[in-house]
């Protein structure tokens, strides 16, 4: 399957000093809300070395979010290997129209809840929380796949409110394509330790493979650099990457 395909890739190309493989998203319920394997997928990944793996039960109500973190979680400490979840909703991936961007930062819809992270950490034991604080995830369907990503800001005070119910546990800000830099940072000083950034990968991947695949290789590598020295500002990074614009 494509999970072998991705890890003899990237074991081709891996530099340790910098680079982990991570299974990103594992739904329990789909965008259709369909139930998805996730613990044989799971299963197959931490057998094929995946290094950590995230597991997504935000769109399911809390307890059934909390016990099959667990589930995965057991699955994954008996391999060594660390584990993210998501509580609440990083909206974008959803079938159908999302509402203007505006109207739902405003809203808070999908916000993480506090107290709910304090219990979910506290019951589940997992290393990695990825929250919802005003990020959104960037379209992978549809026109607005190829479409610029809306500019997402992040609410630093609802942050404040999580980081102090839920402890030391690293915050994970998913839909890291374009959200403002001025965000980007606060966050960073804030709380969020990981980001994931897709969008901005893709699209340059995507519109390079339209020409070859070595261009498509090439631009990702560009974009790559592009997001780590320009928009997250982190000093020094790309240059100890040892990449370049
Ligand atoms: P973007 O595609 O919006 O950057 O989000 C990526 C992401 O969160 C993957 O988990």
């Amino acid at each position: 399957g494509s999970l072998r395909i991705i890890r003899d890739a990237y074991a081709g190309c891996k530099d340790e000093r910098f680079t982990r493989l991570h299974l990103d998203h594992v739904p329990v319920l789909d965008e259709d809300n369909r139930p998805v394997a996730y613990e044989a997928i799971i299963a197959e990944a931490l057998d094929l070395g995946y290094e950590s793996v995230m597991v997504d039960g935000s769109r399911l109500p809390l307890e059934a979010n909390i016990a099959a973190t667990g589930k995965v979680i057991a699955l994954a400490r008996a391999a060594g290997v660390p584990v993210e979840a998501e509580l609440g909703a990083v909206l974008g991936h959803e079938a159908g129209p999302l509402p203007p961007y505006e109207e739902l930062f405003r809203s808070g819809r999908g916000f993480t809840d506090p107290a709910e992270a304090a219990r979910f950490v506290r019951e589940t034991g997992v290393d990695w929380l990825s929250v919802a604080v005003g990020n959104i995830h960037g379209a992978i369907s549809g026109a607005a796949k190829s479409a610029k990503k809306v500019e997402a800001r992040l609410n630093i005070e609802h942050l404040d409110r999580i980081r102090a119910a839920v402890g030391p546990v690293p915050l994970v800000l998913h839909g890291g394509s374009g959200i403002r830099k001025a965000s980007i940072l606060a966050g960073v000083k804030h709380g969020i330790a990981k980001i994931n950034v897709g969008t901005a990968l893709r699209q340059a991947y995507e519109a390079g493979l339209a020409v070859s695949p070595a261009e498509a290789r090439d631009r990702t590598r560009a974009a790559t650099a592009a997001v780590i020295r320009d928009e997250l500002e982190i000093a020094g990074s790309a240059d100890r990457l040892g990449v370049s614009g």
